[in-house]
């Protein structure tokens, strides 16, 4: 066993990933569960390489806009570690994300940093993973493998916290070893989809059928290997919301973004920026067409990428259904098809779009990037290869995509110096 022995501390502030920074006499310590300026006293728990972590065990001075969380199991869960904050202070933690990515940078400090706030701070979203291990179902610990069983979480939409019932119900006594449950709203009806390495008791099919014709659950998928198609029960396609309301299908488990509302603010941000009419258009990680259908309407040519070929498939048709043009082009965003293009609209997953800032051909005499990032870490990075290479920020939005999370959805545009 490791020796623990107890430090105090000032948090200096709530980094990326949620937890607290704390300056200590013993140097950087991070912790769960600290806001900033907070006086703390900690526990040091492990420190193997990089920082040190501990855990807070007591506060002798507290934030003034901390709060009791309105979850009873926040401290335990840990998916939504700025819950313990009031919102003007959640607001405050993740705008200084997004100022550290474009610190320095040309054009920053020029530009206003844009907050758009959720309409919604509770029951917002409508695609959650969830796991399961032996018969415990809930989300998996920060920083650990770990299942923490939870049965009502509160910043689910409605009837993701029903169909979250109704899968614990009927999957607790068949389901064996281990696993992902992603649940994704679709229209008014929610598709589960199960993903296991482990092999599964054939009482299991019988609960998936059964669970599939409850009330609230559209259909329900089980995929037991990488290679395998997955078994489904009822409806596999999930029906997203699009920008203007209507249903964008694609495939169980292909990416759609999680807050309806937030993501339609998102979009319009997204084409007011882009300014696609009459222009040549790149959009890079496309999905099943989220911007797509909305750059379409007035793009004059539009070149979309993705790798994930069922999301490419879903992204022709949503595109077919609203009688829109595009070419989607199934393969890596980060070597898109040659051309010139006036406007790039990327969206990359958290590892950003390094290979494609580095690689300049691909975007030489391009107006402007329109960048949408889920990391700011990685979004700081891309940054500066993009200042390297003459482009500075005319524009910074930040929006909550995920209330009493640490998670911001950023979108910054670059034009030349
Ligand atoms: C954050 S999602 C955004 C999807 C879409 N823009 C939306 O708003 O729903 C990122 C997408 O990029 C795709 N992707 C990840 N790496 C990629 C790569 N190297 N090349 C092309 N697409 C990639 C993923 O499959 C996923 O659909």
């Amino acid at each position: 066993m490791p020796r623990t022995h107890q430090v105090a501390g000032r948090v200096r502030a709530v980094g990326r990933g949620g937890d607290a920074v704390i300056e200590t006499g013993e140097g950087i310590v991070l912790a769960p569960g600290g806001l900033p300026g907070e006086q703390v006293e900690l526990e040091l728990t492990r420190a193997r390489r990089g920082a040190a972590r501990g855990r807070i065990i007591r506060l002798p001075e507290r934030a003034q806009e901390r709060r009791e969380p309105p979850c009873a199991v926040a401290d335990r869960c840990g998916g939504c570690p700025l819950m313990i904050a009031e919102m003007s202070l959640q607001r405050r933690i993740k705008e200084s994300f997004l100022r550290e990515a474009c610190e320095g940078l040309p054009g920053a400090s020029d530009s206003e940093l844009v907050w758009v706030a959720a309409p919604e701070e509770l029951g917002y979203r409508r695609r959650a993973r969830l796991a399961w291990f032996g018969q415990t179902f809930g989300y998996r610990q920060r920083h650990s493998a770990r299942v923490v069983d939870i049965a009502r979480c509160i910043v689910l939409a409605q009837p993701l916290q029903r169909a979250w019932d109704a899968t614990r119900e009927h999957l607790r006594t068949s389901i064996g070893g281990q696993g992902e449950i992603q649940l994704s709203l679709s229209d008014a009806v929610v598709v589960v989809e199960l993903r296991t390495s482990d092999e599964q008791r054939p009482e299991l099919f019988d609960a998936c059928s059964q669970l599939s014709q409850t009330l609230g659950i559209g259909g329900v998928s089980l995929r037991s290997s990488d290679t395998g198609k997955p078994a489904v029960w009822g409806e596999a396609m999930v029906g997203a919301r699009a920008h203007d309301g209507s249903s964008l299908w694609g495939p169980a488990g292909s990416f759609s973004q999680a807050n309806d509302r937030i993501n339609q603010m998102l979009v319009e941000h997204v084409v007011a920026l882009a300014e696609p009419a009459g222009m040549r258009v790149l959009e890079l990680h496309c999905g099943i067409g989220n911007f797509t259908v909305a750059l379409a309407e007035t793009a004059g040519m539009l070149v979309a990428v993705e790798q994930d070929a069922s999301a490419v498939d879903a992204c022709r048709a949503n595109l077919a259904a609203r009688r829109l043009q595009a070419r989607v082009v199934e393969g890596n965003a980060n070597r898109p098809p040659k051309g010139r293009y006036d406007v790039v609209v990327l969206d990359p997953p958290r590892q950003g779009a390094k290979d494609f800032f580095e690689e300049a051909d691909h975007w030489r005499g391009t107006r402007r990037i329109v960048y949408v990032s889920c990391d700011t870490a990685t979004l700081g990075r891309d940054l500066r290869l993009a200042r390297d290479r003459g482009y500075r920020i005319d524009r910074m939005i930040a929006f909550d995509m995920f209330p009493q999370t640490a998670h911001l959805e950023s979108l910054v545009r670059l034009v030349p110096r």
